[in-house]
């Protein structure tokens, strides 16, 4: 395997660890992995659920890690309470003018959601008092939103190009554009359309943010038991029941490693991929561990 700059690190090295992919396929439980992973190894590590009113999910805690839901309003919150005079504070802080502002200025909740990210990643917190962490795992958004979060403090300072906001935006964007500080994983299934997603993920983050993935972890992967001349072979038999699931989930098992292999083409080999199995009885981040400790080295 060629040897990737980011890697070399170690990815429980960077500040920020995103984690990002389409709905349903891992996120949450790679991210929680991720962050029991770093607390086993001795790091004040926070895993921070980005919070969307569609998808209210139920987090997936990690042993040993802190855990932060953010909600962009709170943000702006924390944010206008340090920048502006208490009045004005106060009434932007309610929800009616938080969503008037929202919707007059796209990209803004993303832009709070990354200051915020930004800021739980500092050696010295805005909060006074606040622990400070070395390692920031983010659960991100489905795709499209994750990269969107990533592209709104350059957005926001180019957009302002003088000013509190040009100057914070670059600060953030800075860090977010850094290789040694920010990471982002790809998690995906073996499936034609997250692997497609993946694939255009990468497009999109090194147009848009010249970084390249650091890993791409390809989860719940069915075992295959069957040869092909065995399938075969038990093909005769499949008016039997038992049979035929075996069948079924041979085909399954099959689709999945042709779409393991498109993938790691697509990649053209500079992006690591680790595996993790699907497990009948529900993802559990400890299980995972091993392997991801492996592939995060
Ligand atoms: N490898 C796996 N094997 C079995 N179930 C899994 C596996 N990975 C995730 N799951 C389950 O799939 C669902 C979606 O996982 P989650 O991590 O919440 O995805 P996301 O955050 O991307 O929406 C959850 O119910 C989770 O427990
Ligand atoms: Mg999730």
């Amino acid at each position: 395997m060629p040897p990737a700059t980011a890697r070399e690190a170690g990815l429980l090295d960077h500040r920020l660890l995103f984690v990002t992919g389409k709905g349903g396929v891992g996120k949450s439980t790679v991210a929680a992995a991720l962050g029991g992973l770093a607390a086993a190894d001795g790091r004040r590590v926070i895993v921070a659920e980005v919070h969307r009113r569609a998808d209210v999910e139920h987090a997936v805690t990690a042993a040993g890690a802190d855990h932060i839901s953010i909600d962009p309003q709170d943000a702006m919150e924390e944010y206008l309470a340090d920048q502006l005079p208490r009045p004005l504070a106060e009434l932007l802080k309610s929800s009616r003018a938080f969503g008037y502002l929202a919707a007059a200025t796209p990209g803004l909740r993303e832009l709070l959601t990354a200051g915020k990210l930004w800021e739980l990643a500092q050696d010295e917190r805005r909060t006074p008092g606040a622990r400070p962490y070395d390692l920031v795992v983010v659960d991100a958004p489905a795709t499209g939103h994750g990269l969107a979060l990533l592209q709104a403090p350059r957005t926001f300072a180019d957009a302002a190009k003088v000013g509190p906001i040009a100057r914070q935006g670059g600060i953030i964007d800075a860090q977010l554009r850094d290789p040694a500080q920010t990471a982002v994983i790809a998690v995906t299934t073996a499936e034609e359309m997250p692997v497609n997603e993946t694939l255009a993920l990468r497009d999109g983050l090194r147009d848009a943010m010249g970084l390249d993935l650091s890993l791409v972890v390809v989860n719940a992967v069915r075992p295959d038991r069957f040869t092909a001349a065995e399938a075969r072979a038990l093909a005769d038999a499949a008016d039997e029941p038992a049979v035929a699931a075996a069948l079924g989930q041979h085909a399954v098992a099959r689709e999945q490693r042709a779409q393991l292999a498109r993938l790691r083409r697509g990649l053209g080999g500079a992006v690591p991929t680790v595996t993790l199995p699907f497990r009948p009885e529900g993802a559990d981040p400890a299980a995972f561990a091993s392997r991801l400790a492996r592939a995060a080295r």
